[in-house]
């Protein structure tokens, strides 16, 4: 049972009881009807009360049945919100905490509504690519007004009850109560006072027109076009409710059916949907149970005041956990907490951080030269120099000093955790968290599990993950983990369309019109190029048969080093970000061309695409079949939240799902070909030949 049901005096309450918010599943909506059933044919009842147990009213619909045909197994919302309408007794809403998508929806089927102050009310179908498909386009801009329903739907965010209550003229909420205490006491003496009252009122009789008519909705379409330029959904809002001021509530609601069909099948929709799942997911190690134990993190150390160590601690500080941060020297101490000064101070000019929420922060922060001032805490992240003997020190140290228990996590890119839990005693308890730069604002974490690390510190640092507002995703241990690992390939086949004929500002648009943030050299530049060549120094020492063009080489050995030093694949205006193509580059990847025996050839966008985003998705496939990633999903999430991904692709391996798999492996057999490209590379991974082959996707 997933709603109960209780007569008090002559009032039937139906409590919809589905947590963790009351989603409108299968079996809730059965028992929500069944309450309505019992309620019409008990004659002693005179008027019905829907609410919601605990922390919600209803969060709508259920995200188990999403995109599954138990969305729509009858009674589907829309059947449950004709009953309430039809009900031959008056039903009122009782609105608490949380009121969203069909959950409102629902509430607006019935024929009053009372609300608590502080509930969240939202339509939010547009974030997943749809819009509200229960009636939510054409019923509330009647119960709201064209306008602030339009603002409503198209942005999907929560307004607080209470503002809504004041909107002139609204009839969403027909009375406020004084508290989500009160509510239902309230909603029982409100029932009462309307039980008699005929004919019932609906919000579907409601009148509903923009005092501007068609200027109006010229106005909302220029300006959601402008900034929804790659999502159908919010265009398709303006048209839904264009039909709720335009067309006779049923038609409009017909009109509202097909856009939502039609949204429903564009692989935008798909994209964010999958992307929704995918962020729940990647919370969940397959072999850790949500019910592992965690460790209480109360105070962290962070060895290393450089860019991320600085990074990484406001993090925590935000977060209200005290911060102790060690270095060698007082004056490298000194300008890390600058650093973190400035950036803060820069909020506060901004309006983003009040003043003393910037001095509370920084009272969490301190300092120490010396590593037994860290015994008391009850984890520490070390962000030192990228070297393995700087590592090797700092963990011997580390485990001299630190508590029983304590975390000792790891900031490394690239060297192998394992390696560094073995400089301690206690393995289990060291991890990887590999941020990213900078710290503070990158929502991207990559938990590294090493062979030894405790389930319990897992945990632990998933959930501390989540405190901090960060998108933590699992990856074995491997050099570059799932992310950096990748990215080399990518980088690689950036390099070898500059040997064949292109040059960095063609690559670059062609990447950034398919949709990523920024294309492969001017990221290069951002992150700096000389990080990239001491990678490769090492790397392509290790493995000398490995094929890569030497431009980027050659580029760092100009001291082209990118924004950092005002000169990388491009220009820079010192205080702009603005990359100016430099004739001098293009001539040096001419001559380097030339100097290969090369003759250049026009390459186009198309294969400029595929060749970098393929070559992400074949190393993933390696990856997840490694197991360094538990699914697929957890790839496309660290390519969303810490490689601009394109959002609305979904991440690599939805993109390619979306191709098909097997037009990505005949792309890459095609690639094989190139005597310029590496053959070797381009050999499906096995995992995807076998999916490509079988017609299946990664996710
Ligand atoms: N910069 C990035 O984009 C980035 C991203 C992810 C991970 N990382 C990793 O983070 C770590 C730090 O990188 P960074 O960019 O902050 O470097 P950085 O050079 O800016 O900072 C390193 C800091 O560590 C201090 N340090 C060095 N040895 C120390 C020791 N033995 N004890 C105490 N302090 C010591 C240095 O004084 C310096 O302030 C590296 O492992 C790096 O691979 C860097």
């Amino acid at each position: 049972m997933t709603a109960d049901y209780k007569v008090h005096g002559d009032i039937a309450v139906i409590t919809l009881n589905n947590p963790p918010v009351n989603g409108l599943g299968y079996a809730t909506r059965v028992a929500l009807t069944d309450g309505l059933s019992k309620a019409n044919d008990d004659a002693a009842v005179k008027a019905i009360v829907i609410t919601g147990a605990g922390k919600a009213f209803s969060g709508g619909a259920d995200i188990k049945e999403f995109g599954s045909p138990k969305a729509l197994q009858e009674p589907n919302l829309h059947s449950v919100i004709l009953m309430v309408e039809n009900s031959s007794k008056p039903v009122i809403a009782a609105i608490h905490t949380v009121c969203m998508g069909g959950g409102l929806e629902l509430s607006l089927g019935c024929h009053y509504r009372i609300a608590a102050p502080g509930c969240s009310v939202a339509l939010p179908e547009v974030k997943l690519g749809l819009l509200p498909g229960a009636g939510g386009t054409q019923r509330l801009p009647r119960a709201l007004g064209v306008e602030p329903a339009l603002n409503m739907i198209v942005s999907g965010e929560p307004v607080k009850s209470e503002m809504l209550a004041m909107l002139p003229g609204q009839q969403l909420f027909n009375k406020m109560a004084a508290s989500s205490e009160s509510l239902l006491q309230e909603a029982l003496a409100y029932a009462s006072e309307v039980a008699d009252v005929r004919p019932l009122p609906l919000v579907r009789n409601l009148p509903c027109k923009h005092p501007q008519g068609d200027a109006y909705f010229q106005f909302a379409r220029n300006m959601v076009g402008g900034m929804s330029k790659n999502f159908p959904a919010p265009l398709k809002c303006v048209d839904a409710v264009e039909a709720a001021a335009k067309k006779k509530f049923d038609d409009g609601l017909l009109t509202e059916r097909d856009l939502f069909i039609n949204l429903m099948w564009t692989p935008e929709s798909r994209a964010l949907r999958h992307i929704f799942m995918a962020q729940r997911a990647a919370s969940k190690i397959p072999d850790v149970p949500a019910d592992t134990p965690t460790r209480e993190i109360k105070s962290i150390a962070v060895i290393g005041a450089g860019t991320m160590g600085g990074g990484i601690s406001m993090n925590f500080l935000n977060a209200g956990i005290a911060v102790k941060m060690l270095e060698m020297k007082q004056d490298a101490l000194d300008r890390g907490i600058a650093t973190i000064r400035k950036n803060y101070e820069a909020q506060v000019k901004k309006g983003k951080l009040k003043q003393d929420k910037y001095e509370q922060r920084m009272s969490l922060l301190s300092t120490t030269l010396s590593y037994d001032d860290l015994k008391d805490a009850d984890m520490v992240i070390e962000a030192v120099f990228e070297e393995i003997g700087v590592k090797e020190a700092v963990f011997k140290e580390l485990d001299r000093v630190m508590k029983p228990g304590a975390i000792l996590a790891s900031n490394t890119s690239t060297l192998d955790v394992n390696k560094i839990a073995s400089f301690t005693q206690r393995p289990q308890d060291v991890v990887g968290m590999h941020f990213f730069s900078p710290a503070n604002v990158m929502k991207l974490l990559e938990v590294i599990r090493g062979e030894k690390t405790a389930k319990d510190v897992l945990a632990t640092v998933m959930a501390l993950a989540k405190k901090i507002k960060k998108t933590a995703v699992v990856s074995g241990v491997c050099d570059g983990f799932i992310g950096n690992r990748m990215i080399e390939q990518y980088g690689r086949q950036g390099g070898f369309l500059l040997d064949e004929g292109c040059t960095p500002a063609q690559v670059d648009k062609a990447v950034e019109k398919f949709g990523f943030a920024m294309g492969p050299f001017r990221m290069g530049d951002l992150a700096g190029n000389d990080i990239g060549w001491a990678i490769r120094k090492r790397r392509y020492l290790e493995k000398p048969d490995m094929k890569y063009s030497k431009t980027a080489d050659l580029l760092c050995e100009k001291g082209r080093y990118g924004q950092k030093t005002g000169a990388g694949w491009y220009d820079y205006v010192a205080g702009k970000r603005d990359a100016i193509p430099n004739a001098e580059v293009v001539k040096m990847i001419e001559d380097h061309r030339a100097s290969l025996g090369i003759t250049p050839r026009k390459i186009s966008d198309e294969e400029i695409v595929q060749r970098l985003v393929y070559s992400l998705v074949n190393e993933a496939a390696h990856i997840l079949e490694e197991g360094i990633a538990s699914k697929a999903s957890d790839i496309d999430m660290v390519y969303l939240m810490g490689y601009g991904f394109p959002i609305w692709r979904g991440g690599p391996m939805n993109y390619a799902d979306e191709v098909g798999l097997f037009n990505v492996v005949q792309a890459m057999h095609r690639f094989a070909k190139n005597p310029l490209d590496d053959a070797k590379f381009w050999q499906p991974a096995p995992l995807l030949a076998k999916l490509a082959a079988e017609g299946k996707t990664f996710n």
